[in-house]
């Protein structure tokens, strides 16, 4: 796309700064208060603007509702020290949107309407941008179907959105999962790998059920043997076992190419760290959970950022983990990017998209 992104600007009159508890953030309770939205329709992205974050006006008939065609994504941004607003991955965040859009029939949102208004945004909602350690403006940007049509077929018409969270941790404590070996997430040839709406609906309830016995996650494992043990619910998983670092790949279909789970191994490579991007299976992870051979597991994502765990549940079995140690690979890895992140070290790879 290559005209000029004009964006019409609507700001709030009654802003909700000063009535937030920036000392209690909830994940994705929160909303700032504005939102970027742009419509597709007669084959282009159009109507770009600011507005108060509000209600949408959709019918009953809206294609999203009934048929799911819908995609979003997450990511973040961190006030320095220094006050500058930092955007991790945005272009990684950007693009993986479009390969989840293009599996769904959705058109793809082009870098600079992307761009523009992700910047529009957050700088007419610079000030909800928490400045203290832990915390961050976790991003939501999304793409729906709008044909009122009950027909299957890819919709017309669509809305590109974006909304933000001041949030903390999303995880306030270590994490407990259990192995899942009946349900599936995702199959090759499936939609596992996009962050499509309806991955996470298909999630809910074998989650509950382990959360009805008290654990916070499942494992995924492959929906043919379930053998391969794939990522958890919401985040990817990774496990240190002896000294190599062990991740699913993203050979198959099923797993998503998660923007942390990439820092992380660019991170870990580059500290030394012996990195394996291959299935381990549940057979294997038993008995490195039995001889005392796994050393840490741990999730990524942008929202869980590195969410250490303290239990595994393999075969009805509990296994509990160390304690996380100051001088353990998650540790120095949650550091190490939480580094980059705020600022306070040199971006070298170049993550960081500074705003003016
Ligand atoms: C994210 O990490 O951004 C996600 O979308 C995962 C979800 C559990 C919040």
């Amino acid at each position: 796309m290559n005209t000029t992104i004009d964006i019409k600007i609507t700001q709030t009159s009654t802003s909700k700064l000063s009535t937030t508890d920036f000392d209690n953030l909830q994940f994705g309770q929160t909303i700032s208060d504005h939102m970027f939205i742009a419509d597709f329709k007669d084959g282009e992205w159009t109507d770009f603007r600011v507005e108060p974050y509000a209600p949408l006006m959709l019918n009953p008939a809206n294609a999203t509702l009934h048929y799911g065609q819908s995609v979003f994504e997450g990511m973040k941004a961190y006030k320095s020290k220094a006050g500058e607003t930092l955007i991790f991955r945005a272009d990684a965040n950007q693009k993986r949107l479009n390969n989840s859009a293009k599996r769904l029939c959705i058109p793809e949102v082009p870098e600079d309407l992307f761009m523009e208004g992700l910047k529009k945004l957050l700088e007419i909602d610079n000030e909800w941008i928490p400045n203290r350690a832990g915390y961050s403006l976790y991003i939501r940007p999304f793409v729906f179907a709008t044909d009122d049509y009950l027909g299957i077929r890819p919709s017309n018409k669509y809305k590109f959105i974006i909304f933000t969270c001041p949030v903390g941790h999303y995880y306030a404590k270590p994490v407990t999962v259990k192995v899942e070996t009946a349900y599936s997430r995702a199959c090759e040839g499936g939609t596992g790998f996009a962050k499509a709406a309806g991955n996470y609906a298909g999630s809910l309830y074998p989650a509950s059920l382990v959360q009805k016995q008290g654990y916070d996650q499942l494992l995924w494992t492959d929906s043919k043997s379930h053998q391969n043990i794939e990522e958890s619910g919401t985040m990817n998983i990774m496990f240190v076992i002896n000294d190599t670092l062990f991740t699913a790949p993203l050979t198959t279909s099923t797993i998503l190419a998660g923007i942390t789970r990439d820092s992380v191994l660019t991170l870990a490579r580059e500290m030394g760290m012996n990195v394996e991007e291959r299935f381990v299976t549940v057979t294997e992870l038993e008995d490195a959970l039995h001889s005392g051979q796994l050393k840490e597991a741990f999730g990524t994502g942008t929202a869980a950022t590195i969410a250490h765990i303290s239990l595994i549940n393999v075969n009805e079995e509990d296994y509990h983990l160390p304690e996380k140690p100051k001088d353990s690979f998650s540790y120095k890895i949650l550091e190490e990017l939480d580094a980059i992140k705020y600022g306070k070290k040199e971006d070298t790879h170049g993550w960081i998209m500074k705003l003016q």
